[in-house]
């Protein structure tokens, strides 16, 4: 299918129009660079969430130029037309064909970016960059900076002014667009998929990595490039291991199976996790504290709208929680004691979600000076609560090694929230029907 590059371009006119308003000046923003994995191995490339927001463009060694002012341009630096390379490596677009395809201004070759930088930054106020991302960069928009410098007998003045052009992207990749948006729940409906797969291949004796593998071709076969991050899949006491990814173990009859796995396609991230019974039937007390991660999510969900702070789906979620653990004899005193306390953190000691978007853990601040930022319609988020609980004195030994977490990916709404990640099952009885039709 054609690429539509009409989003890319709107942001790149937004992010012009932003630049204009902030004083004017000169934006550049590079791709990810290839890396090495060994020798001659590269890690499968991944272009950087930044400049693909703003092109489209896949390829690496690329460039985006943006001119702000009376005539705004949009100017990318990519790799030139070459026959013999194209053998080994692929197709390149070219400047020419790069320029029509995605719509810039003008396109040159990447190998001119540094003597046209020095053109570009002369009498403008100020240039737009990632600021202290990688120091290479910095030295080349230095070094632009100081063959300007160098000119200044002739006239020419340097910009003055260096700002981070993140800062003004990261706000519109807040908000998202009607194309960024149905990737996204194209990609949480794989990835839906994906769980109700695993859920189905899941059975005792079964290894971690033969349900990552049924993950994995799942997101592939629908054409996701990659998994948004590395998949957990974590057995018994393994899941009480936040960041577990060795995927090695024994699937044992009895204990929870923690799936945390979401693709990414065309650049944009889904992230769920499900919490399930190896045997397909939740025992009492599995049940029990898998019920209260669900009360949680669920009083995160119900506050989660338009005008809603960023910290409210947390704290009505670890309320529940820690009423919960409680309740259920984890925990003594009283809710507002073990709140006021904290001591709910040691069976839930991550937040209840982040920003999602191309990254995983999406730009964008928590914050505006100083408080928690309202949400607003567009925003996407995770919400995630969890349990998990280690053996210790005083922890009745039932609930020893259980480690829960649900995972949805929710679009802010003006009265609510709409969940996009609802195809993967979640409440006991959805579960313990799909396991038993398997
Ligand atoms: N999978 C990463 C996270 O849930 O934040
Ligand atoms: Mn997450
Ligand atoms: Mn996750």
């Amino acid at each position: 299918m054609p690429l539509d590059i009409t989003p890319f371009q709107a942001r790149r006119t937004r992010l012009l129009q932003t630049m204009q308003a902030a004083g004017g000046g000169v934006a550049i923003i590079a791709t990810a660079p290839e890396r090495i994995r060994n020798r001659d191995a590269h890690y499968s490339y991944r272009f950087d969430s930044y400049f693909y927001y703003l092109t489209g463009f896949r390829e690496p060694e690329a460039v985006l130029v943006l001119v702000a002012g009376e005539a705004p341009r949009s100017l990318l630096f990519c790799r030139s037309k070459d026959i013999e390379r194209e053998i080994w490596d692929g197709y390149r677009h070219g400047p020419e064909a790069a320029r029509e395809t995605f719509g810039f201004d003008e396109a040159h070759p990447i190998a001119e970016l540094d003597e046209q930088l020095t053109t570009l930054f002369a009498n403008q106020p100020a240039v737009f960059h990632s600021v202290g991302y990688d120091d290479a960069w910095d030295a080349r928009v230095t070094g632009a900076l100081n063959r300007v410098r160098a000119m200044a007998r002739s006239g020419a003045h340097a910009p003055s002014l260096i700002r981070d052009v993140r800062s003004l992207v990261d706000e519109m990749r807040l908000i998202k667009d009607e194309a960024e948006l149905a990737i996204m729940r194209r990609a949480a409906d794989i990835s839906g998929g994906a769980h109700r797969r695993a859920m189905r291949a899941t059975r005792p004796g079964a290894w971690e990595y033969e349900i990552e593998a049924e993950l994995l071709h799942e997101f592939r076969r629908h054409g996701s490039q990659a998994p948004a991050y590395s998949s957990i899949v974590a057995g018994g006491a393994n899941a009480c291991v936040l960041h577990y990814v060795e995927n090695d173990a024994l699937l044992k009859d009895g204990d929870l199976l923690l799936i945390d796995a979401g693709c990414e396609l065309d650049g944009y991230a889904s992230d769920i996790t499900r919490t399930f019974p190896v045997n397909g039937r939740f025992s009492g007390p599995q049940k029990a504290a898998y019920e209260l991660v669900l009360a949680a999510q669920a009083a995160a969900m119900a506050v989660t709208r338009a005008g809603a702070g960023w910290n409210d789906p947390h704290d009505a979620a670890t309320r529940v929680l820690a009423q919960g653990f409680i309740d259920l004899g984890l925990l003594e005193g009283s809710l507002d004691g073990v709140l006021e306390s904290g001591s709910y953190r040691q069976f839930y000691m991550h937040r209840t979600g982040h920003w999602l978007g191309l990254d995983v853990h999406d730009a964008g601040e928590y914050k505006l000076a100083g408080e928690w930022r309202p949400l607003v319609a567009g925003n996407v988020l995770t919400i995630e609560p969890g349990c998990y609980i280690r053996p210790a004195d005083g922890v009745p030994e039932a609930f020893w090694n259980i480690g829960i977490r649900i995972e949805d990916d929710a679009l802010v709404t003006a009265d609510g929230c709409e969940l996009i990640t609802g195809s993967a099952p979640k409440s006991v009885a959805d579960i313990e029907a799909l396991m038993r039709e398997a």
